[in-house]
This record gives C-alpha cells, sequence and structure tokens, in this order.
C-alpha cells in the first residue's frame, strides 16, 4: 500500500477494493506524488474534517518558489476556489457572505424555478429518443439554476458546462483537461467588470457590493468565489443524478416509490449521495506536527481525505455496497464535514429529488446503453460519467420555448 498511486489506472478499476484495503489502516503513507497520507476510515475522517485547526487548504508558494497546499495532489495550478482554499478567519467572513442565499430557506423558494429548468431539460431531449444523459439533462439543468441565482446570463451555460466537464474527464496533467480552466476565469472576469458598470440583479451583484470589515471584495475575489460555486456544483450534482439514474434502469418498484413516496424520496437521495459518493476524495495540509492513530503526522504533510472510502465503511453502515433506499441512520460525508461542508448541499439535494421525478415520469422506459458509458479515467477526485447515453421513447414537449433552445 506504501507505494498506492491515486491516480494510476489501477485505483480507477479497483476502487472500491482499493479503498477497502486502505480502511484497514486508515491513517496510511504512500509514497506516491511526493508522498502524502491516505485518511479514510469514516470516523478518522469526519473527526479529520471537524478540526478546524490541523489541517488548511490554502494553496502557498514554498521557499524554492514551488506552489503547494490546495485541494489536488499535485497542486493545480490556475486558479483559487474560495471559499474552498481558504482558512479562518479569512474563510469566516467569505462563508457568511453565502450561507444565506444557500441556506434551505432560500432553497426552497427556487423549487418553482427549478422544476421549470428540470421541465425544459428534458423537454429539450424527450422528442430524439436517445441522449447523454451527463450533458444534456444533469449538467445544464444544475447549470441553469446556478446562472440563475448568480445572475449570470444563462446564454453561457454551455461554455461553462462543457470547460468544467472537460477538466472532469481528462486525466490532470495528461492532456487538455485543465485547458477550460482559463476560459472560465476570464469569462468571469469579464463579467464582473460590466457588472461592476451595469449592476444587475443577482447574487454576483450582491458580492460586488459586499463588505468584509468594512472593506469591499476585490474583483480576484468575486471571481475566486463564483468560480467554487460553478465548478462545485456541475459535475457533483450531474454524477449524483447519472449514478442514479444508471442505478434505477432496472429497477421498477424503486422507482414508483420515489415517484409517489415524499419520504422514500428524502431517505433515497442521502442513500445515493453515499452510495454514489460523487466527491471521492480532496487534499489538505498539516498546520503542525501531531499524532493520528499512532501515526506522526508532520507540518505540512499533504492528507487526502476519502470521502467514499469513509462512506463505505462497513464499521459505520451495515452492507455499504448496497443501496438501501429506507437507510434510516445515514451519516454520510458525501458533503464533507466541519466547516467546508458544501456550501450547496441543500441546492443540490432539491436539483436531485426534482430533476429525478420529472425525468423517470417523462421517460419511463429508458435504457443505458452499457457499452458507450464511459466513467472519469480520473477516479479519486469526482465519480462520475464522461458519458451516459440513452435510448427510450421519444415524448412530447411540455414548453413552447425551452430556455435552451434560446441560449
Ligand atoms: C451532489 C452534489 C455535490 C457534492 C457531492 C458536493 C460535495 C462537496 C464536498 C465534499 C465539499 C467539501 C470540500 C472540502 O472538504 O474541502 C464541498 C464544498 C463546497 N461545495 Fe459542494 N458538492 C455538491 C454540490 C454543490 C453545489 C450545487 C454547489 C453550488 C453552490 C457547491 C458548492 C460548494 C462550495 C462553494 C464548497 C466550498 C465550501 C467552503 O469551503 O466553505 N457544491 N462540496
Amino acid at each position: 500500500m506504501t507505494g498506492i498511486d491515486i491516480h494510476s489506472p489501477e485505483y480507477r478499476e479497483r476502487t472500491t477494493d482499493f479503498e477497502a484495503e486502505a480502511r484497514s489502516c486508515p491513517v496510511r503513507w504512500t509514497d506516491r506524488h511526493e508522498g502524502h497520507w491516505l485518511i479514510s476510515g469514516h470516523d478518522t475522517v469526519t473527526e479529520g474534517l471537524r478540526d478546524r485547526d490541523r489541517y488548511s487548504t490554502v494553496k502557498y508558494t514554498d521557499e524554492n518558489g514551488k506552489l503547494c497546499g490546495g485541494l489536488t495532489i499535485p497542486t493545480a495550478e490556475g486558479y483559487r476556489a474560495l471559499p474552498n482554499e481558504a482558512d479562518p478567519p479569512e474563510w469566516d467572513g467569505l462563508r457568511r457572505l453565502l450561507a444565506k442565499p444557500f441556506s434551505p430557506g432560500a432553497i426552497e423558494q427556487l423549487r418553482p424555478m427549478i422544476q421549470r429548468y428540470a421541465t425544459e431539460v428534458v423537454d429539450h431531449m424527450i422528442e430524439a429518443g436517445e441522449a447523454d444523459f451527463v450533458m444534456e439533462v444533469g449538467s445544464p439543468v444544475t447549470a441553469l439554476v446556478t446562472l440563475d441565482i448568480l445572475g449570470l446570463p444563462l446564454t453561457d451555460w454551455r461554455f461553462y458546462a462543457e470547460r468544467i466537464h472537460q477538466t472532469f474527464t481528462g486525466v490532470p496533467g495528461g492532456g487538455d483537461s485543465e485547458a477550460g480552466i482559463p476560459g472560465i476565469q476570464k469569462r468571469l472576469s469579464e463579467s464582473i467588470a460590466a457588472r461592476r458598470l451595469n449592476p444587475g440583479s443577482g447574487l454576483l451583484d450582491d458580492l460586488i457590493a459586499a463588505e468584509i470589515d468594512g472593506e469591499p471584495l476585490t474583483d480576484e475575489t468575486v471571481k475566486d468565489l463564483v468560480y467554487d460555486i460553478l465548478v462545485g456544483g456541475f459535475d457533483t450534482t450531474a454524477g449524483l443524478l447519472a449514478g442514479a439514474v444508471r442505478y434505477l434502469e432496472d429497477k421498477p418498484q424503486e422507482r414508483e416509490r420515489l415517484l409517489t413516496d415524499d419520504t422514500c424520496l428524502r431517505t433515497a437521495t442521502e442513500e445515493f449521495l453515499r452510495y454514489i459518493s460523487p466527491a471521492v476524495g480532496l487534499a489538505k495540509t498539516a498546520t503542525a506536527d501531531f499524532e493520528l492513530d499512532g501515526e506522526t503526522v508532520h507540518k505540512g504533510d499533504r492528507m487526502w481525505f476519502m470521502y467514499r472510502a469513509a462512506n463505505w465503511d462497513p464499521e459505520e453502515f451495515a452492507n455499504p455496497e448496497q443501496v438501501d433506499l429506507d437507510r434510516a441512520r445515514n451519516r454520510h460525508v458525501a458533503f464533507g464535514s466541519g466547516i467546508h461542508r458544501c456550501l450547496g448541499s441543500h441546492l443540490a439535494r432539491v436539483i436531485f429529488q426534482t430533476v429525478i421525478r420529472e425525468f423517470l415520469t417523462r421517460v419511463p422506459d429508458y435504457r443505458v446503453v452499457q457499452d458507450e458509458a464511459e466513467s472519469y479515467v480520473f477516479a479519486c477526485v469526482n465519480a462520475g460519467f464522461a458519458v451516459l447515453p440513452l435510448r427510450y421513447t421519444p415524448g412530447p414537449r411540455i414548453h413552447e420555448t425551452p430556455v435552451l433552445e434560446q441560449v
């Protein structure tokens, strides 16, 4: 295990075996990628994520001028994702600005808007009889909802969605997977500059007008906050939806329950989050020397937190490899835990519940084209599909002018 490489093809092929092996010693060192810890057991992951002081997510430059830290191993260049790559006290001020618009109460108010976009993405694919669920349903619906909240032009949905999908489908450092990031950064900077001159009425405008301790945010900070909201939500929510659609393909009784039983839909949402774990793992950096499960961690050590390994820990979940739509106790960490716990968790849940009902109602006989479905090549950060092709009996549209056709 000490030589295990989280980016290797073996990890992708044997993900759950590997994660089970990792859990047998929930804090262990690997010498790959300049060395880092693997943190995998449910309790160790949860306690670590809740520790506000011992772990940092900030990127920094070391004495040799090398970029270190951040959420990925190796450290990704070319962006700063806020508030995820900020530590307290900077994190507190930034997160406070975002807490209200993404609170359960605020997201409840958005249900009609989310339903409208769910109807429209299904309208857009339903007549064809075949579609890629990821880029024709899961990603666009999340993109449209998020851009609507921010007040960014809906016409940009494809621009952002395709570039974000590209970063998740490629091999980091091994191709052009990060090629889309500069384009996103540039488009966001242009939109922010334009909105400073001509304010609109979305979260973007609220951020431009916001202050922390009496100081306005810089354009750079506004960009980094919006970037995190876009990148954090699109492929994770699409991956959750796609994973559920694939699982439910041959389970008519479970589908019926999701459509008719609100309690089951809510419990099942948590179970799909646990089972699919769209966020598989992310990194932090130790801020001090300390003991962890009998191992000595040193200041500056990189720590790889394995959310899915925690969510499949048999010490916490009975039969973790099985989906149990009625699983009552479900302390999953699919949204992380502690200060960086997902800002968009309420939004992701409502999008998931709305879209799954819309889709299962209107596309009841879908089949997954199994030999054309492709998972992400890079398996350790996010679980999802590059493409999930479906075939089904074509059906009628509901709306006359879907937003997707106007863009
Ligand atoms: C099923 C969908 C989603 C999953 C599984 C997911 C997962 C996660 C996880 C695991 C973290 C914690 C990262 C850490 O430990 O450092 C996180 C943070 C975050 N997520 Fe999500 N996410 C989802 C949807 C969304 C959506 C829709 C948004 C859009 C608002 C979003 C925005 C964020 C942001 C901004 C953070 C950073 C929060 C902070 O640092 O305070 N996520 N997410």
